[in-house]
C-alpha cells in the first residue's frame, strides 16, 4: 500500500507519499481500507520528533479514520467485512490501509458521508471525554472553550450546546469567531484584542465560569483558574503556550475549584473503547438529529498531507482539514 511517511523530523517537506508494507491484523484487530483521514495538531508535533507514538503503535501519522473494513484479526467475526466505519487511532491513519483494535471502530454517523466522517472520530471522542467524563458539564452551566475555530473547538462548541451549556470562545480572526457563533457560542472573545478574564466577569454577572476547556496550558493557567467560579473544572487538553507555569493553590482552594489535564492518545485500548461507545450512543444521535455537525475546512488528496500542515500550522482553516484517499 502506500502512506504518508516521515523521511525525518522536520517541517511539512519531511511528509514523502511512498510505499510501505500493508498492515496486518493482530487478535481483536480489523484492517480499514482508508477512505479519508484528517489532520490533528498533534500529527504536526510528531512530525517535528516532539510526540512518538504511544509503545506498539503505528509510526505512520494519523489519528482517525473513516473506510471499510476489509480484513479481521483472531477473535473478530468475518461478518463485519465490508462494513463502512470510522475509527480512532493511536497512529496508521495516513495510509491507505490500517489496523485498528476493534474496539475503536465506531458506525459512520447517519447522515455524514463517509469522507466527512472522518473528520470525527478525534474530536467528538476528545471533546465527550473531557466534558462529559471529566468534567461533568450540565445544563446551564457557563463553558469557556479556547480555540473555538480549532478541530476541537467546533466540536467542543456544538457538544457544549447539546448539553446545555452556555459556550463562549476564544479565537484570533473575526471569521473564525463568526464561524463559532454559527455553531451556537454566545460569547466571541478575540484573543489578540480582548482580554478573556474581564470579558467573562462581566458575563457571568462576576460568578465566573464552570467549565474551560484550554489548548493553551502554561500561559493560560493562572487566568483560567481566576475565570472559574465556585466549583469550576479547567480541563487542559493542549500544550500550545507551554507545559510549565506557578498557580496560587489558594485561588483553587477558595472556590472549590480543580485542574485536570488529559490525553486522549495516551488512555489503554479499553478506556478508548468505553469512549467510543458512549460517543456512538450519546453523539452520533445528536449528528443524526442536526444538532451537531462535522466542521470540515476542505478535502484535500491525502497526498498534499504537507500542504494540509502548512495550513494547519498557520491557523488557515476553521475546523477539521479532511485527507481522502
Ligand atoms: N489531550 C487530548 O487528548 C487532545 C486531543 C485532540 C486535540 N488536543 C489539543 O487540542 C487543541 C486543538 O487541537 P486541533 O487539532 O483542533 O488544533 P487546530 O485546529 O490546529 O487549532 C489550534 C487552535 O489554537 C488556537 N490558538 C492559538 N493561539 C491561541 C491563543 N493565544 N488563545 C486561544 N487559542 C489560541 C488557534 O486559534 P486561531 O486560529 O483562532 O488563532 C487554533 O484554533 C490542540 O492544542 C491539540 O493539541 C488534545
Amino acid at each position: 500500500m502506500h502512506a504518508i511517511t516521515c523521511s525525518g523530523a522536520g517541517g511539512p517537506e519531511v511528509l514523502e507519499w511512498t510505499k510501505v508494507p500493508d498492515p496486518t491484523p493482530g487478535p481483536g484487530e480489523v484492517i480499514i481500507d482508508v477512505a479519508a483521514t484528517a489532520v490533528n495538531r498533534a500529527d504536526l508535533l510528531q512530525r517535528q520528533g516532539h510526540y512518538p507514538p504511544p509503545p506498539g503503535a503505528s509510526e505512520i501519522l494519523g489519528l482517525e479514520c473513516a473506510g471499510t473494513i476489509s480484513a479481521v484479526g483472531a477473535a473478530i467475526s468475518l461478518d463485519h467485512i465490508g462494513e463502512r466505519v470510522v475509527a480512532l487511532l493511536a497512529g496508521g491513519g495516513y495510509a491507505e490501509k490500517v489496523a485498528v483494535p476493534f474496539g475503536q471502530v465506531m458506525s459512520v454517523p447517519t447522515g455524514v458521508g463517509l469522507v466527512e466522517a472522518a473528520a470525527l472520530p478525534e474530536v467528538a471522542c476528545t471533546v465527550w471525554s473531557n466534558l462529559d467524563l471529566v468534567a461533568n458539564l450540565s445544563e446551564g452551566e457557563w463553558l469557556l472553550v479556547h480555540g473555538g475555530g480549532s478541530g476541537v473547538g467546533t466540536m467542543a462548541i456544538q457538544i457544549g450546546r447539546a448539553l446545555g451549556a452556555r459556550v463562549a470562545v476564544t479565537a484570533g480572526s473575526k471569521e473564525k469567531l463568526d464561524r463559532c457563533a454559527a455553531l451556537g457560542a454566545e460569547v466571541l472573545i478575540n484573543y489578540r484584542d480582548q482580554d478573556y478574564l474581564d470579558v467573562m466577569r462581566e458575563e457571568t454577572g462576576g460568578r465566573g465560569v464552570n467549565v474551560i476547556l484550554d489548548n493553551m496550558g502554561a500561559t493560560y493557567l493562572e487566568r483560567n483558574v481566576s475565570a472559574l467560579a465556585r466549583d469550576g473544572r479547567l480541563v487542559i487538553i493542549g500544550l500550545q503556550g507551554g507545559t510549565s507555569a506557578d498557580l496560587n493553590l489558594n485561588t483553587l482552594l477558595r472556590k472549590n475549584a480543580s485542574v485536570h489535564a488529559t490525553s486522549l492518545r495516551g488512555r489503554p485500548q479499553s478506556e478508548k473503547a468505553a469512549i467510543c461507545r458512549q460517543v456512538e450512543r450519546t453523539v452520533w444521535p445528536w449528528i443524526h438529529a442536526g444538532v451537531v455537525r462535522p466542521t470540515v475546512d476542505r478535502i484535500l488528496p491525502l497526498r498534499d498531507a504537507a500542504y494540509a500542515h502548512t495550513l494547519i500550522a498557520d491557523g488557515a482553516a476553521t475546523g477539521k482539514v479532511v485527507l481522502a484517499t
